[in-house]
């Protein structure tokens, strides 16, 4: 491996005190340690960045979940087409554990075959997130369930006749009875044991979370580089951070093709606040090589093509004469640089994707009550 002569290192201390440290030896050297030992990351003042980690070892009390009533409620209804109009449509035909949990679609395709206009997010880890959609518009898995289920284009069920319906099959009578202890049927009951599997649905440890855990030889020289890379020169580290790889914050990276057919302002149709013009919520990239296609409109399926998008600083659109007093005009983050990484390191960069990405769980899908 490439030795590195001197990193001068700014050092972030648990209070947040500033000091200068100096570290020699090879990459390889500098990460086979605890994290709060690395070489800092490049990050813009004012970042509020947290070290990359691993996630929480998967341990008994999962298995012991996966076999709570409620749990297995939710997950029958997860795999129920029944909770759509057309009886052909369940939360699992665009959330296929198969698929990582998204579809391997562009957009979705929902009832009668319409096409939504976004990419169906993949549900690993989703129980982590802050707020869910690509524009965090739910504040609750809960709250996130309703939509999927109403919405025309997805399941397309009056509200109104999904409880009677459900009531009606017999076959889950005892699975609510016992989850809450009474064989009552209720909205509530349906999308607090929907989001009570969703907590389930976690990721398996990824050679990276071995890494960190101090199995240093679980990730390659190069992939070492990746790391390197992907925290300070590659920037990639002022969004993707913490052990979600997201900051849970919405950022325009240039996707919002403002007045074109692909056009969608993401979060500024929440907030209606022009600053939000073209945000969406950064992305967890855990097991993201098996998430294409990628962004909130699934237009990229090749990780090459994203790694030299970032690389040239993104799309920075420019107003048009037109244009210029357009408050509404997107502005790609600032955040956001060209990086002349090489092809070598652009390369390092995607086999680190590929160490943060793990072998799916096998998934067993459940029978449904008659
Ligand atoms: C027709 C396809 C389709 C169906 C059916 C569907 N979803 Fe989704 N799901 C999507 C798409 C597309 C998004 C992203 C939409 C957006 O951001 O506007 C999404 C987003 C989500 C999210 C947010 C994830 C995150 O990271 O914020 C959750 C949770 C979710 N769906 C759960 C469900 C559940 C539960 C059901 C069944 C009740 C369901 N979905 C049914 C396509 C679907
Ligand atoms: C300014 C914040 C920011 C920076 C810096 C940033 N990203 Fe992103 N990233 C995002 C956001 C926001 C999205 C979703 C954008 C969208 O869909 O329009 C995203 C999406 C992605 C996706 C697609 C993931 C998916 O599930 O669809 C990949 C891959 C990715 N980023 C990798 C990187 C890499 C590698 C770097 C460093 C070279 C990087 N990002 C730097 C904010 C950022």
């Amino acid at each position: 491996m490439k030795q590195l002569v001197v990193i001068a290192a700014v050092v972030m201390t648990g209070i947040g005190s500033v000091a200068l440290t100096e570290q020699s030896g090879s990459l390889r050297e500098i990460y086979s340690r605890p994290t709060s030992q690395w070489p800092a990351p490049t990050v813009d003042a004012g970042v509020q960045w947290k070290e990359l980690e691993a996630l929480p070892k998967p341990d008994s009390s999962r298995i012991a979940l996966l076999k709570d009533p409620q749990v297995i409620l939710g997950k029958t209804l997860f795999f129920d087409p029944r909770l759509s109009a057309s009886n052909q449509v369940s939360c699992s035909s665009c959330h296929d554990p198969d698929l990582s949990w998204a579809d391997g679609r562009a957009v979705s395709l929902g009832h009668d075959h319409q096409q939504g206009k976004r990419n169906t997010q993949s549900l690993l880890n989703v129980a982590r997130m802050e707020t869910f959609f690509w524009d965090g518009r739910a504040r609750s898995l809960q709250q996130q369930a309703i939509n999927p289920i109403s919405t025309h284009h997805e399941m397309a069920e009056d509200l109104t006749k999904l409880v009677p319906k459900i009531r009606a099959i017999k076959g889950y009578h005892p699975l609510f009875k016992a989850a809450y202890g009474s064989e009552e049927v209720s909205m509530e009951g349906i999308l607090d044991a929907i989001a009570a599997f969703e907590e389930t649905i976690v990721s398996r440890s990824n050679r990276f979370d071995e890494f960190v855990r101090g199995k240093y030889n679980s990730l390659t020289d190069e992939e070492i580089e990746g790391l390197h890379l992907f925290r300070t020169k590659a920037r990639c580290m002022n969004c993707h951070f913490g052990p979600d790889f997201s900051d849970q914050q919405f950022h325009n990276i240039g996707l919002t093709y403002y007045g074109r057919k692909y056009e969608d302002l993401g979060r500024y149709q929440i907030t209606k606040k022009a600053e939000d013009v073209g945000k969406f919520r950064t992305p967890s990239l855990r097991d993201v090589m098996r998430t294409r296609p990628w962004m909130h409109n699934g237009l990229f399926d090749d990780m090459d093509g994203i790694i030299n998008m970032y690389n040239n600083g993104m799309p920075q659109p420019k107003p048009q004469p037109h244009q210029l007093k357009d408050s509404l005009f997107p502005k790609t983050d600032p955040l956001i640089k060209k990086l002349d990484l090489t092809a070598a390191e652009r390369k390092a960069l995607q086999a680190f994707l590929q160490a943060i990405t793990a072998a799916p769980f096998k998934v067993q899908r459940p029978e449904l009550p008659k």
